[in-house]
């Protein structure tokens, strides 16, 4: 669905709104949207854990999530390395030389620091100093023999093509240079710690929040997210197979602050342990830059319940809607005069039910339900602020709206304060 079509107001929110259980929810906006407009009603039923590392929400720091806790393992750091990449780059250039040689770097660097419980920002001086040979003592001393070797070739390669492999790494991390954005996923005594496996028995909520693109904190966001999945399906695993009640995982503008890169296989093992993820996208290409074109089709299938709604301007794909939802016959009547008189033919012919302009032309609200084992359906959303509960929850996010714009005003105060003591 095109931006502002329906897919915050009428399926993320009236989804997390009705969740049982845990709500992960993923979102590049904060006012008037699906965070204010669910944390009071979520706040009833448990914690609120908001992830704010770039201040979307102008939320105070009150919790802290340990990146590096899934980096113990190899495939861990790797996968972490992974996040970094993929929210700088697109697909088709993930794969290069560099983006490689940088992601194992990173990843070999995640490993020295997470299995000596290093922080984060210990990453970040070695990624400045490619010479120090503490992240190969680390991964040697861990018993990571392998990775400390390949670390040692990198740093003692040829130094044009070491210094272009960290520079890239770099900048795959370098949302973690301010020192606000590290802080989030840093240790920290003071404040509570989320944890991943906790919060998948619990009703908590998880607001993980971002800006879009190269260089935001969506890194973080996608391995938060990550980590919470993965965990909910260990817990469901030793659980009996399924968790009761399920994780609600919304993915909101999951393209642009989101992009796990084994999504599509991390899908297929989602729904049957009772965790859901909702992926919402602004149309299929933008699945299709992030996860490539095999990539999103395995989502899209791996997906048991499809929603398309209004402003898919993509031809071949409403083609491809158009012939899923089928053929109908018509029944045309022509009346031909002649000297004879009047005669009357009926002729029966097929056409699309719902022809691809007609798709592309879908007014807002309506949207084409594609669910496993039956017919295309066309059906109204019902958007939260439609619902009797909205009269309830409309004033508690102008609230919630109203409460970030104070911390915001506040917040240019102090600054303004600090400008003129200085
Ligand atoms: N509280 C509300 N009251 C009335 N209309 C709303 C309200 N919130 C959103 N809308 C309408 O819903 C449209 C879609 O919003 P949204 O769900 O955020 O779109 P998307 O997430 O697809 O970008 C908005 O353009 C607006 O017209
Ligand atoms: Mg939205």
């Amino acid at each position: 669905m095109a931006p502002r079509s329906g897919k915050t107001s009428g399926l993320a929110i009236p989804a997390i709104l009705s969740a049982p259980g845990p709500v992960l929810l993923t979102s590049n906006k904060a006012a008037n949207d699906a965070f204010t407009t669910t944390v009071d009603a979520r706040a009833e039923v448990g914690t609120i854990w908001t992830l704010d590392p770039q201040q979307i929400a102008h939320h105070p720091r009150e919790m802290w999530w340990d990146i590096l806790a899934d980096a113990r393992d190899l495939a861990g750091a790797k996968r972490l390395a992974g996040h970094f990449v993929t929210a700088s780059v697109d697909e088709s250039s993930g794969s290069d030389f560099w983006s490689t040689a940088a992601s194992n770097t990173l990843g070999a660097l995640f490993l020295a620091a997470a299995s000596h419980r290093r922080p984060i920002t210990d990453v970040l001086a070695w990624l400045a100093m490619p010479a120090d040979r503490t992240p190969v003592d680390l991964l040697t001393d861990a018993g990571h023999h392998a990775v400390a070797a390949q670390l040692q070739g990198t740093v003692s390669g040829a130094t044009e093509t070491r210094d272009g492999i960290y520079e890239t790494a770099r900048q795959y991390a370098s949302c973690l240079l301010d020192p606000d954005v590290a802080a989030w996923v840093t240790p920290n005594d003071d404040l509570p710690e989320f944890r991943p496996f906790a919060f998948a028995t619990s009703r908590d909520t998880l607001y993980l929040l971002s800006k879009d693109g190269g260089g935001s904190a969506s890194a973080i966001i996608a391995a938060a997210a990550d980590a919470v999945m993965r965990a909910a399906v260990i817990v469901a695993e030793r659980s009996g197979g399924r968790l009761d009640p399920p994780a609600l995982c919304v993915l909101d503008e999951a393209a642009n602050v989101c992009r796990i890169s084994d999504l599509p296989d991390l899908y297929s093992h989602l729904g049957s342990r009772g965790v859901i993820p909702m992926t919402i996208l602004q149309s299929y290409r933008q699945g299709q830059r992030c996860w490539g074109e095999a990539g999103m089709d395995a989502l899209y299938s791996a997906a048991t319940i499809k929603i398309i709604g209004s402003g898919i301007d993509d031809a071949d794909f409403t083609d491809r809607l158009s012939r899923q939802v089928g053929d109908h016959d018509v029944q045309t009547t022509s009346v031909s005069t002649s000297e004879g008189g009047k005669s009357t033919s009926v002729s029966m012919r097929t056409e699309r039910i719902l022809p691809p302009d007609a798709i592309r032309a879908l007014p807002k609200g309506k949207v084409l339900l594609l669910a496993t084992g039956i017919r295309v359906a066309m059906l109204n959303l019902k958007p939260w602020y439609k619902e009797p509960s909205a009269k309830v929850v409309g004033p508690a996010s102008a609230r919630a709206t109203k409460a970030i714009t104070e911390r915001a005003l506040a917040k240019s105060i102090d600054q303004d304060d600090l400008g003129l003591s200085a």
